[in-house]
């Protein structure tokens, strides 16, 4: 049927998601990347605020002596500026972007720590199986599967230094990791290093604008879903999430709001007008979440608790009762989802003429490298090019002559 044949469509998408990412710089010569671009995806972008910066040429050391934060300027930027070891600044100012895509994924897998610990993209893929096995998969490591979720988190941070080489530096290398499970709902995430202020000890100067740049090199794509991370528990006009979405999607047409640390308000204050679209307009609802807090994960909350709790908060608020139907980390995975199959779907007949682009393509560079399956890049585009194949192969039995925009599927 056609509702089965888009289903084979969508998941051939995801597919092809992976295989061009994989893929690196080989696929300059051909339509890849163009084939890349048009595949829609879920940017994870939000702020932090790190609480040192270099204040001589002879190394990093923490500025500030007093009790409370204070402003201070490095270059054109404002800095938040603490003493070290005073307090955990940068969990304070982080905006909890790992905790919602371990929500959404309801498992813990991601590094976590002070500074950046997101110093590589991670394209995240969730695919919905049957059963009740979970495991993951590495695109770097094809043949092992993870069935201990603490070792994945482990294997991210190792094949962050095996690219970076420890140095804390950032790299635009994604790594791409797969996770199965019959709890996730089809999905493709891309978890970004966070927009920071200030390099930390270690780290060059320019971290500040390289993040800003990478982030900004996924986020400007139209066909990017942007996640904007921001923390309930400070202005939103300060956010950095919405400052950067602002940029690229000045409407608000492609940009999902997602407001964190709501537990965290000030007493007497709410959130409803964020929630409610009132403060920060934007074309699609904004979702309330609450987090786990760094004390819930010291002392190994697990993630069902933390959704059951994070349910009941809505519930039982009276502020957000009459809400609590559209909050929470369950609710947005699930719209999120909703949301990205409805673009792949009027994306199809688009990303179907790109594909009959670059099977022609393939095929001519293909022929040029010689032995296809000998060399890395030779193989990787070998795949590609099945699944393309069988992507024009399902399209053209049950989907030809759907027009642009999908309306009649
Ligand atoms: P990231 O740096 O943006 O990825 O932020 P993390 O997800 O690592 O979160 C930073 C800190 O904030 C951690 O200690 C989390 O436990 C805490 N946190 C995140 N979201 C929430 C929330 O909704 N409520 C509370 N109370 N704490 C949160
Ligand atoms: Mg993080
Ligand atoms: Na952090």
């Amino acid at each position: 049927s056609r509702a089965a044949a888009m289903d084979s469509l969508i998941t051939l998408v995801n597919k092809l998601q992976r295989a061009c990412t994989a893929l690196g710089d080989h696929g300059e010569e051909s339509a890849l990347p163009t084939l890349w671009d048009s595949l829609p995806a879920i940017a994870v972008v939000g702020g932090q605020v790190l609480v040192f910066f270099p204040a001589s040429s002879f190394g990093f050391v923490p500025i500030g002596s007093g009790g409370s934060a204070s402003a201070a300027r490095c270059g054109s930027r404002e800095l938040l500026v603490e003493p070290r070891g005073q307090l955990d600044l940068d969990r304070l100012h982080s905006s909890g972007k790992s905790s919602v895509l371990e929500s959404v994924v309801g498992k813990d897998f991601l590094p976590r720590g002070s500074g950046i610990v997101t110093r590589r993209p991670l394209v995240l893929q969730l695919h919905r199986i049957d059963g009740d096995r979970e495991y993951a998969e590495f695109m770097h490591l094809p043949r092992k599967r993870f069935t201990d979720f603490a070792a994945v988190r482990q294997e991210i941070a190792d094949e962050t230094d095996r690219e970076t080489g420890r140095s804390k530096q950032i790299s635009p290398v994604p790594i791409h990791l797969s996770v199965y499970s019959p709890y996730v709902v089809n999905l493709t995430l891309i978890d970004l290093p966070g927009l920071t202020k200030v390099a930390v000890e270690g780290q060059p100067d320019s971290i500040v604008q390289d993040i800003e740049n990478m982030v900004r090199s996924y986020i400007e794509k139209p066909n990017c879903i942007i996640l904007a991370v921001s923390p309930a528990n400070q202005d939103l006009a300060t956010s950095d999430a919405i400052k950067i979405s602002r940029e690229v999607d000045p409407k608000g047409e492609r940009t999902f709001g997602v407001l964190t640390k709501i537990d965290l308000m000030d007493k007497g204050t709410d959130a409803v007008d964020i929630l409610e679209g009132r403060s920060y307009r934007l074309q699609q609802p904004w979702v309330g979440v609450v987090n786990r807090s760094q004390q819930d994960i010291n002392k190994n909350v697990d993630m069902i608790a933390a959704r059951r709790r994070e349910r009941e908060y809505f519930a039982t608020t009276p502020e957000y009762k009459h809400l609590a139907s559209r909050m929470g980390s369950e609710y947005l995975g699930k719209m999120l989802s909703k949301h990205l199959e409805q673009v792949i779907k009027s994306r199809i007949p688009g990303i179907q003429s790109l594909i009959t682009k670059t099977i022609a393509e393939l095929e001519t560079e293909l022929n040029r490298l010689g032995k296809p399956i000998a060399n890395d890049a030779g193989g990787k585009l070998y795949t590609i090019m099945e699944i393309c194949r069988m992507f024009d192969g399902i399209y053209k039995e049950h989907l030809d002559g759907i027009r642009p925009g999908g309306e009649k599927i």
